[in-house]
């Protein structure tokens, strides 16, 4: 970038700075019971006993061979934990809970149509289902262990299932978000080299079933324009016994997994013997990239990292009906509705559908109906609901000991609504912060041990060192006020292991930025950028800000600009794109499009109305830009980099600050009229 060009802003510097919250308390009825009430934890966690502090956690799990050394650092950033150690994530979350619990609910599948039966599945009922499974992929598939599978799998409770099957016989699950468009499954197939594809039929979504095994024809095509076709394509019915798709099968690729069931009935398989630094998922997610990258998960630091924060932070107990809403396509699904819940045994709920669907009251009627005590959410549901009936919750009788935000900074407003109407002032929340690559929580209280601070995540969880580095990589100390970058100083055991097929990027992305010596295989040299702006108030607790790189965060969805912009751009009518958040009321952000055209075509809102149609094809509804503005030409610096920060401040009606240094500083006043005229 030449000397003159203009800072770019970050979403970190756009958020608005509020004021310190008052502290809330722990209710004494939640202490009372909790499984973290002594605050040793924090010691035992301490520095001075990293990294042994994690045998704590690996604990929680059965082992068939335990390991040998807790943290290997010798090829940095690639940590390895537990080296040594064997086991199996299925045998964890089903077959070691059926001695004492083989009737106790695992899932309760609540469809989305409120006269369709609520299915309560046993660990028992789970663990014959997964081993019926695990028989189709081993003896039908042919799958073995390292493989890699793609799941295009809605909210039922064959998701989990399927991945439970997968963990059993060692195949790496890679599922993908039910709404992502086929397309963005196909580049998801091509790119993990999976040799089969499982999806379903159909699913129901606000009131309607949607056609899903479409989706999957496309994704087939666009994995086998990349020479990648999955070998078979996997159908479950939504319906068993009933085909509820208009889409073909295709002959000789196409099975339903129904119609094979019968043949494996009563089959048991074995589950693989995995090394702890086997691979146990991927997990594609947005970065900086036009092209989405998987986070490689391990299975024994991950499920020892998820079993133990399930424990700690989501106060999980064996008895617990546990509620989390988010959908399993994403990281939190995976750590906190499959892993976590079922490794402690815990009751976990599945809910197909949208939660306000019919009503504002449907999700407090499930909620009654299960006796579901701990709750688990994001914001912009939080805000939907509020939004949907401020006061409906008191008219529903349930109870929650526990609840959690995540995926979004929750303005302090609406966190009191969720304490005080959805948590009846009875529930303790927590706020936890982290991501995709993580595996398992960053930042939150320990429940039964601090305060709550509305907006603040809190500190560092047991055994995370957060810290935040300027620009320069100098330490802001503690209640400086100034935001700056959060790192994690030390490694932990649900970290991702590496970018599949791209262990450099690793390195690159999230290493390089503060490293302190690249051949040290000293951890100190390391710390991670997590890539958010925060600041760290004296107390210790930490306010999240939100991303600092090209990322957007959609009602808690992750999308790269980078990847919308290089939707638009195959629009044969646009020359250039740029993407800006702006924020909204609901979802917290959305995007907006900019584009200029190629010469010869002119704007027109048929034109605009084309480009959002093509990026929901190509990536899925959540990508669709609130508006697609049309313009002459884009601000660009000197050097030709689009200036996102005056489009940012175009959309949001702010100050476009010094435009003076740009090439093209006329332009501006061009596109202020043109997005001023549109809204
Ligand atoms: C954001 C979701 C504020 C953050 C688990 C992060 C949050 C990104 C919070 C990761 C929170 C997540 N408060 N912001 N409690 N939790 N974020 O990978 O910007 O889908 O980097 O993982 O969500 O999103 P991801």
């Amino acid at each position: 970038m030449a000397k003159t060009d203009p800072v770019e802003t970050t979403e970190a510097q756009l958020a608005v700075h509020w004021k310190e919250e008052d502290y809330y308390y722990p209710p004494v009825s939640f202490i009372a019971q909790a499984n973290v009430t002594d605050a040793s934890i924090l010691e035992r966690f301490s520095e001075k006993n990293f990294p042994e502090c994690y045998k704590e956690y690996a604990d929680l799990l059965t082992w068939y061979k335990y390991w040998g050394k807790t943290l290997d650092t010798s090829n940095p950033p690639f940590w390895k934990w537990f080296v040594g150690g064997e086991l199996n994530a299925c045998y964890n979350c089903v077959d070691r809970h059926l001695p004492k619990n083989r009737n106790k609910t695992a899932l309760h599948f609540v469809p989305e149509p409120e006269n369709e039966p609520i299915q309560h599945i046993t660990y028992q009922e789970l663990w014959v289902r997964v081993n019926e499974l695990a028989a189709v992929l081993r003896d039908f598939c042919g799958l073995k262990r390292g493989d890699r599978v793609t799941l295009h799998l809605p909210m039922t409770a064959e998701l989990p299932i399927t991945m439970l099957a997968c963990a059993r016989l060692g195949i790496i699950h890679s599922q993908v978000f039910s709404g992502f468009s086929g397309q963005a499954c196909g580049e998801r197939i091509a790119d993990s080299q999976s040799r089969v594809l499982i999806t379903m039929d159909a699913y129901y979504r606000a009131g309607k079933l949607l056609d899903h095994k479409q989706l999957a024809d496309i994704a087939a095509d666009k994995a086998q324009s990349e020479n990648a076709a999955p070998e078979k394509v996997l159908v479950w019915q939504r319906h068993p016994g009933k085909y509820s798709s208009q889409t073909a099968l295709v002959t000789g690729r196409d099975f339903i997994v129904n119609d094979l069931l019968p043949q494996y009935r009563g089959r048991r398989v074995e589950p693989e013997h995995m090394l702890a630094t086997d691979p146990l998922f991927l997990m594609y997610t947005s970065g900086s990239t036009g092209r989405p990258k998987a986070c490689q998960h391990s299975t024994g630091g991950y499920l020892a990292y998820v079993a133990g924060t399930s424990k700690y932070i989501q106060d999980i107990h064996p008895e617990d009906v546990y509620w989390c809403m988010a959908d399993i396509g994403w990281i939190t699904g995976h750590s906190y509705i499959v892993y976590g819940p079922l490794a402690l045994g815990a009751s976990s709920v599945v809910y197909e559908g949208v939660p306000t669907h019919p009503d504002a009251g449907r999700s407090w009627r499930i909620a009654e109906e299960l006796g579901v005590n701990i709750f688990h959410t994001s914001p912009t549901a939080i805000r939907a609901l509020r939004r949907a009936g401020e006061d409906i919750p008191a008219r529903y009788n349930y109870h929650f000991k526990h609840m959690t935000t995540v995926g979004e900074p929750i303005e302090p407003e609406v966190w009191r609504w969720y304490y005080e109407v959805v948590g009846k002032k009875e529930a303790v929340i927590v706020d936890t912060w982290w991501q995709t690559e993580n595996g398992g929580f960053l930042c939150s209280t320990v429940p039964a041990i601090a305060p709550m601070k509305p907006g603040s995540a809190g500190p560092g969880v047991p055994g995370i060192y957060p810290v935040i580095y300027d620009d320069e990589g100098k330490e802001i100390p503690a209640g400086a006020g100034q935001a700056g970058n959060i790192c994690i100083r030390n490694p932990w055991p649900g970290l991702m292991q590496t970018i599949w097929g791209d262990p450099e990027r690793m390195t690159r992305q999230y290493f390089e930025r503060y490293c302190k010596d690249k051949k040290s295989t000293d951890w100190h040299d390391w710390p991670y950028l997590a890539g958010d702006g925060a600041v760290h108030a004296a107390d210790g607790y930490f306010r999240i800000l939100g991303r600092i790189d090209d990322v957007i965060n959609v009602a808690g969805h992750r999308l790269g600009t980078k990847e919308i912009e290089s939707a638009a751009l195959t629009v044969p009518e646009v020359a250039e794109a740029a993407v800006v958040p702006v924020p909204d009321e609901l979802k917290g952000r959305v995007p907006e499009l900019y584009v200029s055209l190629k010469p010869g075509f002119e704007a027109s809102p048929e034109l605009s109305a084309k480009i959002a149609a093509v990026i929901a094809e190509q990536i899925g509804p959540i990508a669709k830009p609130k508006h697609v503005w049309i313009v002459p030409d884009m601000p660009k610096t000197r050097s030709g980099k689009i200036m996102r920060r005056i489009l940012t401040a175009v959309s949001t009606k702010g100050n476009t600050g010094d435009i003076t240094t740009l090439a093209n500083p006329d332009v501006v006043e061009i596109i202020r009229s043109t997005v001023q005229k549109g809204t």
